[in-house]
């Protein structure tokens, strides 16, 4: 046994040697008749002690299991690399995984994940969002658990706007022209007009999506003149001043950072940076609102659906336990807590409603119209392929080492040789967020 561990460890690294440490803890304290689940997923921007208090709680009413929990870096990207690596391997070490909605697909096709056809039945999953649940359905069956909600939205500094008569923009050019007159009159060297994520790397296909789709278009279909006309705008916000030249770096955190200290008007960003706006000794607090994306006239706003699911990788040897882990931390009850504490958005529809707090609910019914709109991107099981080939075309035009047009034809080119890679291919992704109501 030792041997064939020296092997693999040498032969994977280190990685895989910190995993197979912790399946050799849980094997061995298995004799004390004691559990431990590995439970992964990304960094938490806000209050990681919340978390923590939901499972130990989870630890007090099932003696005898334990639950580790292991933090990945916050980016999808980041993660996506680290399971796309240790997922395959023998013995990953993993019992529970925070999943991002995108890759379900692409994890239940490989065989990474299994199915929760005996965990979660389906009147339970009635309970929760049908979108969320298409995007974790593979083959028909569900293989993972939506377990928060994520959609675009516009956060902007309510005082500055209030203090120069202006409404939150309806329409991006609106918005630019917005930031522009607050800019001018200000006359602050640190404070920007509109930030957003625009490094090369999921969040600015979100971003550029939002965008694309505002204008009337859409990927991996869509008019072309729409993308270019969305892509040339995002450029602009650059060239104009609207946006620092470091948007074409930033990642969710970082935009949180600089909005947080109050040096920027507008935010494009996910939900979860309100709850630590409104912590004590923010600079923001109390003087920010939140709006619905703008779109272009005629158009409706159009956020991305975000999100993130849990899942149970096929090589776990504590599939049961995990399944009760997994049940508890999608409950209505630990749902709220984390809405709460965390800022991480429900996946039952009925929690918005609820009996929550005051401040609570009113955030939740400010919120919910806009998480109503989200759009999916591609549900398939090639979507991290797509993303990839787009990512770099995507920042190409927004950083200007390529044109919108010769960006655009290099993303449908490489776009169509994905797709022909699948005959029987197919992209849901007309049903938003809010959908349910008609079903
Ligand atoms: C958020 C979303 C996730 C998305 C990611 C992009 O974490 O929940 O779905 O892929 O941002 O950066």
């Amino acid at each position: 046994m030792t041997n064939r561990w020296a092997v693999k460890i040498t032969a994977v690294g280190l990685g895989v040697c910190l995993s197979l440490a912790v399946s050799a803890c849980a094997q061995d304290s298995s004799s004390d008749a004691r559990t431990i689940l590995v439970f992964k997923h990304g960094k938490l921007a806000a209050r990681p002690g919340a978390l923590a208090a939901v499972l130990r709680e989870f630890e007090r009413r099932h003696p005898g299991v334990i639950v580790r929990d292991e933090v990945l870096p916050s980016t999808s990207d980041q993660q996506h690399q680290f399971y796309a690596v240790n997922l395959e391997s023998r013995n990953p070490g993993i019992d529970l995984l925070a999943a991002d909605l995108i890759w379900v697909q692409e994890f239940a096709r490989a065989g990474w994940i299994r199915d929760l056809e005996d965990v979660i039945t389906s009147a339970e999953r009635r309970e929760f969002f049908p979108a969320a649940v298409e995007a974790a359905t593979f083959a028909g069956r569900l293989y993972a658990a939506p377990w928060y909600v994520d959609a675009g939205v516009l956060f902007y500094r309510r005082d500055l706007l209030e203090r120069y008569g202006f409404p939150p923009p309806r329409t991006w050019p609106e918005l630019a022209r917005t930031a522009r007159a607050i800019l001018d009159r200000e006359r602050d060297p640190v404070l920007k007009g509109f930030v957003w994520q625009g490094k090369q790397y999921e969040g600015l296909v979100c971003t550029a999506l939002e965008l694309i789709r505002s204008y009337g278009g859409d990927l991996p279909a869509g008019d072309d003149t729409a993308i270019v006309e969305a892509l040339v705008f995002m450029r602009s916000l650059i060239t104009e001043g609207i946006s620092p030249q470091s948007v074409a770096t930033a990642d969710e955190e970082t935009s949180r950072h600089q909005f947080g200290a109050g040096h920027a008007i507008f935010m494009r960003n996910w939900p979860y940076a309100w709850t630590i706006f409104q912590r004590e000794g923010s600079p923001v607090r109390g003087k920010i609102g939140l709006a619905p994306l703008p779109s272009t006239p005629g158009q409706a706003s159009s956020p991305v659906l975000g999100g993130w699911t849990l899942a149970i990788p096929t090589r776990t040897a504590h599939a049961k336990e995990a399944g009760t882990l997994l049940k508890y931390l999608t409950s209505p009850e630990v749902q709220e807590t984390i809405a709460k504490e965390i800022g991480y958005n429900p996946t039952r529809p009925a929690l918005y409603r609820n009996n929550l707090p005051a401040h609570h609910r009113l955030w939740f019914e400010a919120l919910y119209p806009m998480l109503e709109a989200a759009k999916p991107r591609p549900v398939t099981p090639y979507y991290l392929m797509l993303s990839q080939a787009w990512q770099p075309e995507l920042s190409a035009a927004l950083v200007g080492t390529k044109s919108a047009t010769a960006a655009l034809a290099s993303l449908r080119r490489q776009t169509a040789y994905i797709l022909s890679l699948e005959a029987d291919w197919s992209v849901s992704a007309s049903t938003t967020l809010g959908d349910w109501r008609e079903l």
